[in-house]
C-alpha cells in the first residue's frame, strides 16, 4: 500500500530510536504498517476506537507480519486513555488525520495521565492549527521539527514536539520553519497556505462576536 504524500512526510519525520511508537487514530493502519516494515521502533502500537477497524487491522497484521522483527499490538481504545504506564521505554505518539480540537483534548488527557513521562508527539491536524499550537505552548512543550506539506490541494502542518520544556526550542503560535522555503515550488505552497489561512480567519472574524484579530495579525506578520 503506497502511503499518501502527507503520510510519507509524517513517516520521514520519525528519525529517533523509540521503544514504542503509537499510531493513534490509525484507521486502516497504513502508517503503522509502513513503520513496521521499516522496523522503525522495537514496538509499534495501532490505536483506534472503532472495533471493526481494529479487528481488520489485527487480521492484516497477523497475515502479513507474523514474524516481524518489531513487535506490534492493536488497541481498540480512546486515544485519551493511552496505557503508556504499562510500557517501559521511550514513546512517540503519532496523531494525524483528526481535527485540532480533538487533538488538543487527546494531548491534554495523555499529558495529565502521564505528567512525568517524556513523550514525543508527532502531530498532523486537519484544522485549527493555531489553537493546537496555543495548547502546546500552554503545556510548555518544546519544538523539534515542523514542516508544511501540500497533498491533493490541501495543506498540512506536521509538528514534532516533546513534552519536555526547552527554552531554546519554543513553539510558535503560527509556526516558524513552515514559512521558510528554499525552492520556488515550496514558496508557492507557503504563499497559498498563508492566503488560505488568512481567508479562513477573516471569515471567522466576520461571523463571530469574539475577536480573532490577534490571530489574523500573527499570520499577517508572515506575509
Ligand atoms: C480520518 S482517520 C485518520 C487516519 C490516519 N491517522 C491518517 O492520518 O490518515 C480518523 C480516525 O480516528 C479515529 N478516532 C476518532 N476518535 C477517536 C478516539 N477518541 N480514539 C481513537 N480513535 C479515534 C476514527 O475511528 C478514524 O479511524
Amino acid at each position: 500500500m503506497k502511503l499518501s504524500k502527507r503520510l510519507q512526510h509524517i513517516e520521514q519525520m520519525v528519525t529517533s530510536d523509540y521503544t514504542h511508537i503509537w499510531d493513534c487514530c490509525c484507521d486502516h493502519g497504513f502508517l503503522g504498517s509502513s513503520l513496521l516494515s521499516k522496523q522503525a521502533a522495537q514496538n509499534i502500537h495501532f490505536v483506534d476506537i472503532v472495533p471493526d477497524l481494529m479487528s481488520q487491522v489485527e487480521s492484516k497484521l497477523q497475515r502479513f507480519y507474523p514474524n516481524s522483527v518489531s513487535a506490534w499490538k492493536t488497541h481498540c481504545i480512546d486515544v485519551s486513555t493511552l496505557p503508556l504506564q504499562h510500557y517501559e521505554g521511550s514513546h512517540l505518539v503519532i496523531i494525524a488525520g483528526v481535527g485540532g480540537d480533538l487533538m488538543r483534548q487527546f494531548i491534554n488527557d495523555i499529558h495529565q495521565s502521564h505528567p512525568n513521562v517524556n513523550i514525543d508527539f508527532l502531530l498532523c491536524p486537519v484544522n485549527n492549527q493555531f489553537e493546537l499550537r496555543q495548547q502546546l505552548i500552554t503545556l510548555d512543550f518544546s519544538l523539534q521539527k515542523e514542516v508544511l506539506v501540500e497533498d491533493n490541494r490541501r495543506f498540512y502542518e506536521i509538528i514534532l514536539v516533546s513534552s519536555i520544556s526547552n527554552k531554546n526550542s519554543p513553539i510558535s503560535a503560527v509556526g516558524d520553519d513552515i514559512w521558510q522555503s528554499i525552492t520556488a515550488k515550496q514558496a508557492n505552497v507557503v504563499k497559498q497556505y498563508l492566503e488560505r489561512t488568512l481567508n479562513h480567519y477573516n471569515r471567522v472574524q466576520q461571523g463571530s462576536a469574539a475577536s480573532v484579530e490577534y490571530i489574523i495579525n500573527a499570520y499577517r506578520d508572515k506575509e
